[in-house]
């Protein structure tokens, strides 16, 4: 049986009534993708207040990894919900904060004592990333990448790569902070049109290492505008989420983390939108062998209740003495019970595997859409974190935001809410449950690749 129906009216009558009042008593700021106003979810769909059902294929930003309503999960948040919601873990110490701390600990990478902060949002842990790293190393200096989105909060602003809408008009920002290259080889200067694929390993078989070249960039950055032993973290998503979905290759990230090494540098991973399965592993520096000092973690954490972490080396944590990290809601106790729930789901092998399954299916796809519309600048990703980059012109590249902005219409007009992403807007990204079936990712498909027709 589908999962939607291709004659959705959206917006219906009472989303419409809804959004009036929207507009009304709310802020503009926050942008919506979808003018739909969701009754219910369950498991990779969404049901409207006018009854239309929709494929959820955005996971409300990459956070409902394990789909709407995940069972468990729910049951643990509902247990604890029931036992107390709130005592501050600055005040009233509970159980769920030291158990998610202990299970984050062990299921990072790196063989090295451990410890875990917990906060709410991924931008607040960002910023506290960034409080343990200058403690530790007594340093100012921070090394972010084009591309980047760290959140929304100044100091996690001042990391974000995308100036409109993000940034416009709210500086000044923090300072110490510098911007190098991200190893984004489809718009690499010098280029062409056959982009070379980097091989993931050193030495590299490529006449031209785009790698080392990146790296290159960003060591002259570190050398000249601010000296190496001013640097105090260098932070990166290993795949460039907001930014386009563009993976940075596991060459590059291991010259970082060489580098980190030689300088003394606490190298930070955010893996906000990467983490929990994202990728097809728990966490996608795995797949590239690098391990940081500090992974911050957040969306996924606890399938939608707001609960974000800082997980690393327990000597860069322990340098930020009592009382110097905190906040009042940090760790809330049903969010934590969420986490652990989410944790045991990612336990079961049978989790990610099918994730990866997933990924594949839609790699697969996503090739035949290349090779058959030529709006398909790129297609690329990490397993089931894929992306497609729209372009007027295959050989300029030149960006059409226009097309993924009218691409995202068709599809929530068609049953299939989608986002966008990519540092010019132009790029479609797929952020599917990572338990919806073979039939429902292949169902939503279609009506995508029905919208690439009707604009080719
Ligand atoms: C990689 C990354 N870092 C940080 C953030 C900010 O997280 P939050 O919106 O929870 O503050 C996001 C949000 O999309 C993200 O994708």
């Amino acid at each position: 049986m589908p999962s939607i129906d291709l004659h959705t009216v959206v917006p219906g009558p009472r989303s419409r009534a809804i959004f009036a009042e929207r507009t009304k008593h709310v802020a503009p700021g926050p942008f919506h993708t979808t003018p739909i106003v969701a009754a219910k979810a369950q498991g990779a769909t969404i049901t409207d207040v006018d009854g239309n059902t929709f494929l959820d294929f955005a996971c409300g930003i990459g956070v409902t990894n394990l789909g709407h309503a995940e069972p468990t999960v729910v049951a643990a948040a509902k247990e604890q919900a029931d036992k107390f919601f709130h005592t501050s873990i600055n005040v009233v110490a509970y159980e769920g904060y030291v158990e998610v701390a202990k299970r984050l600990n062990e299921r990072a990478p790196g063989r090295f004592a451990k410890k875990t902060f917990l906060v709410n949002s991924g931008a607040e842990a960002v910023e506290n990333a960034i409080k343990f790293a200058r403690a530790f190393t007594k340093r100012q200096a921070v090394i972010c990448f084009e591309h980047a989105f760290h959140g929304r909060t100044y100091l996690a602003m001042a990391l974000t790569a995308k100036a409109n809408p993000y940034k416009s008009g709210f500086g000044p920002f923090p300072s110490e902070i510098y911007r190098a290259p991200f190893p984004d080889f489809y718009r690499w200067p010098g280029v062409g049109d056959g982009t070379p694929v980097c091989p993931g390993k050193l030495p590299c078989s490529l006449s031209r290492c785009l790698c080392r070249e990146a790296f290159a960039r960003f060591e002259e950055i570190a050398h000249a505008d601010i000296g190496e032993t001013n640097v105090a973290a260098v932070i990166i998503e290993p795949v460039a989420g907001e930014g386009g979905f563009i993976p940075a290759p596991a060459p590059f990230l291991q010259m970082l983390r060489e580098w980190c090494d030689r300088h003394g540098v606490v190298l930070i991973f955010d893996e906000i939108q990467t983490g929990f399965g994202r990728t097809g592993t728990l966490f996608a520096c795995e797949q590239a062998g690098v391990t940081p000092d500090l992974l911050v973690l957040a969306k996924g954490l606890a399938n939608g209740l707001p609960l974000s972490a800082v997980v690393g080396k327990a000597e860069v944590i322990d340098a930020v003495g009592v009382g110097g990290v905190g906040g009042t809601y940090s760790g809330n106790p049903v969010a934590c019970a969420a986490a652990l729930a989410v944790m045991d789901k990612f336990d079961e092998p049978k989790t990610l595997e099918h994730a990866r399954a997933l990924g594949e299916i839609l790699e697969a796809r996503l090739e035949a859409w290349s090779r058959k519309f030529p709006q398909i600048g790129q297609h690329r990703g990490l397993g089931p974190m894929r992306a497609i980059e729209l372009v007027k012109d295959r050989t300029t590249k030149e960006p059409d935001k226009a097309a993924a902005a009218a691409l995202v219409k068709h599809n929530y007009e068609h049953g299939v809410i989608t986002l966008s992403c990519g540092t010019h807007g132009n790029v479609l990204r797929f952020l599917i449950p990572l338990v919806a079936s073979a039939d429902q990712l292949n169902e939503g498909l279609d009506v995508i690749e029905a919208g690439l027709a009707a604009a080719r």
